[in-house]
């Protein structure tokens, strides 16, 4: 996990902010025009676009160009994860029932896309050996580490765990900060990684991403309101994690 250490996570930075401000222009327009803010949606195309980035290198942008193919297939996984996880008995291998078949037919899809990008990473270092050095993503980092004398690590263990920080890294951290945002604006405040062997290796990330995203919220807006749509608390919605029901964010550009 070196590579979700603060060093590395620092290092990407620039890339964190230039995300920050897309997100900016975003919520800036949305200011100006006084539209609300579906916060779940804007957070999780943020989170999104961080962690596609920061694990295969990819510009997936789907802030400013909408849903990519990949966001569609992780949302349908994690929602799978949750629903099966929760299931009184494992009914899935008994019934295909038709959310069952989307859900294989989105593994399959998401195993393809990473194979693809596991076959171009492997095409540019062996044309470039010299990136072996500094690998720029964690992908990179995982395929160099594969090719140690005695790793174990074959291309089925290096897809699975670029998968699990794809899946790890989207709605955990999408929806502490609409948690986060609502509760700030409440005058509250809570934010949990676990404890033990298993504490969570992105916290350093998830942290750098928060604080990155209230930096630029905060010095460029104020926070009319958030709110659900009848006004009452925000319920929470089980899924992959626990996120606030629907919110809407109303903000002013700053004078
Ligand atoms: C605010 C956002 C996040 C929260 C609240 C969070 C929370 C947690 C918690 C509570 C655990 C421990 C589960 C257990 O005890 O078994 C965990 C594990 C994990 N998290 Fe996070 N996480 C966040 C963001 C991230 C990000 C951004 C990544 C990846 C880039 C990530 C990757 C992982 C992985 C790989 C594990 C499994 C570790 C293991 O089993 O050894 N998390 N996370």
């Amino acid at each position: 996990m070196a590579a979700l250490a603060p060093h590395a996570v620092k290092a990407y930075f620039p890339a964190l902010v230039a995300t920050s401000l897309r997100l900016r222009e975003r919520w800036r327009q949305a200011a100006q025009a006084g539209t609300g803010i579906a916060l779940a949606v804007d957070l999780k195309c943020y989170s999104i676009d961080i962690i596609a980035g920061l694990t295969f290198g990819i510009e997936v942008n789907t802030l400013e160009h909408g849903e990519h193919v990949l966001q569609r297939h992780m949302d349908i996984i994690l929602a799978g994860v949750a629903r099966r996880s929760m299931a009184p008995f494992p009914y899935w291998r008994y019934l295909r029932l038709a959310r069952e078949r989307e859900l294989d037919a989105s593994v399959a899809a998401l195993r393809t896309a990473v194979d693809q990008l596991i076959t171009d990473a492997r095409t540019l270092l062996e044309a470039e050996p010299a990136r072996r050095q500094h690998p720029a993503n964690l992908l990179q980092a995982m395929l160099c580490a594969a090719q140690e004398e005695g790793s174990g690590i074959d291309n089925n263990i290096v897809a699975g765990n670029v998968a699990t920080m794809l899946l790890a890294g989207e709605d955990t951290t999408s929806g502490t900060l609409a948690w986060l945002l609502y509760l700030l604006h409440r005058k509250q405040a809570a934010m949990p990684f676990g404890a033990g062997p298993r504490t969570c290796p992105g916290r350093y990330l998830a942290l750098l991403e928060i604080k990155v995203a209230c930096a630029m919220l905060l010095a460029t807006f104020d926070i009319a309101a958030i709110d659900t749509a009848d006004g009452r608390e925000p319920e929470e919605v089980m899924g992959f994690t626990m996120s606030p029901q629907a919110l809407q964010m109303r903000l002013r550009t700053r004078t």
